[in-house]
């Protein structure tokens, strides 16, 4: 099993894409901490993730706020001791509030950047002294495709997840020496509840743009790449943008 005796903490895993890196990261033996806003939601996971025989602890978080990243933190530690992997994973966009950048406002830009970018940040602060302490430890964010080729209706998501992109490779570069690994995955479009948060114009013709590879993606697909990169496998790799999107966005034609 490639993650045999690690404890990885999943953030935004009540749902989608976290849930099946939790799942999946579960499977190859790793301990899992479901850290999301939905305590319910998470609840369940950590029910999936006992069947599968691991370990599991579900907290409720809001990862825009640091006191509240902070106390997550602190209740993983307390139950498993260390925290060998971090995914930073949840984010999305403001639903229904999404709108045209020129309609936007600050109060709609605040909370979205909050989760996904801000949260980045929290939940890397708060384990990365730890990380650098034990010599080890593996920091994995979700981007988007958003973030590198922008996104109608989504200035404000693709602002975050584009800043997430650099973060990552800045911080990959601050703790290589500590044996600390930063590494970013940028899904394409991929069939989970964030759906409903796409305008409904947009993700018509976003369905309309299937993959080279002939299917939109599944969240097990983002969960592979995931934990690939949070093994040993991939030791020899810190600070890219791994994009798992079907070739979507090579379909510009030269
Ligand atoms: N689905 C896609 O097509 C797609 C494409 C590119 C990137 N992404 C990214 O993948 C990640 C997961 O998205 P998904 O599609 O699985 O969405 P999802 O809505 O199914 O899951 C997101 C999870 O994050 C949690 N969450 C939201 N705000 C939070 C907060 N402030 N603190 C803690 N938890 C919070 C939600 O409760 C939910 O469980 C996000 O970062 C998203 O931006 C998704």
């Amino acid at each position: 099993m490639k993650l045999a005796r690690k404890v990885a903490l999943v953030t935004g895993s009540a749902s989608g894409i976290g849930r099946a890196i939790a799942l999946e990261m579960a499977k190859e033996g790793a301990s899992i901490a479901i850290a999301d806003l939905n305590l319910d939601g998470a609840g369940k996971v950590a029910e999936e993730v006992k069947a599968l025989g691991r370990e599991s602890l579900a907290v409720r978080v809001d990862v825009s706020k640091s006191a509240d990243v902070n106390d997550m933190v602190k209740t993983v530690l307390e139950r498993f001791g260390r925290v060998d992997i971090l995914v930073n994973n949840a984010g999305g966009s403001a639903r229904q509030r999404a709108t045209l950048f020129h309609k936007s406002t600050e109060e709609v830009w605040d909370y979205v950047l909050g989760i996904n970018l801000k949260g980045v940040l929290n939940c890397s602060r708060a384990v990365i002294n730890h990380m650098i302490e034990r010599k080890k430890g593996v920091i994995l964010n979700t981007a988007s495709v958003a973030g590198m080729v922008g996104s109608v209706g989504r200035a404000d998501y693709s602002a975050a997840k584009g800043g997430i992109i650099a973060f990552t490779k800045s911080l990959a570069k601050e703790v290589a020496e500590y044996g600390v690994r930063v590494a970013a995955v940028s899904p394409g479009v991929i069939e989970t509840p964030m759906f409903n948060s796409i305008p409904r114009a947009h993700l018509q013709e976003l369905l309309k743009n299937v993959a080279p590879v002939g299917r939109h993606g599944k969240p097990e697909d983002i969960a592979h790449m995931m934990t690939f990169l949070a093994s040993d496998d991939a030791a020899f790799i810190t600070g890219h943008n791994f994009v798992v999107d079907g070739g979507v966005i090579l379909k510009v034609a030269v």
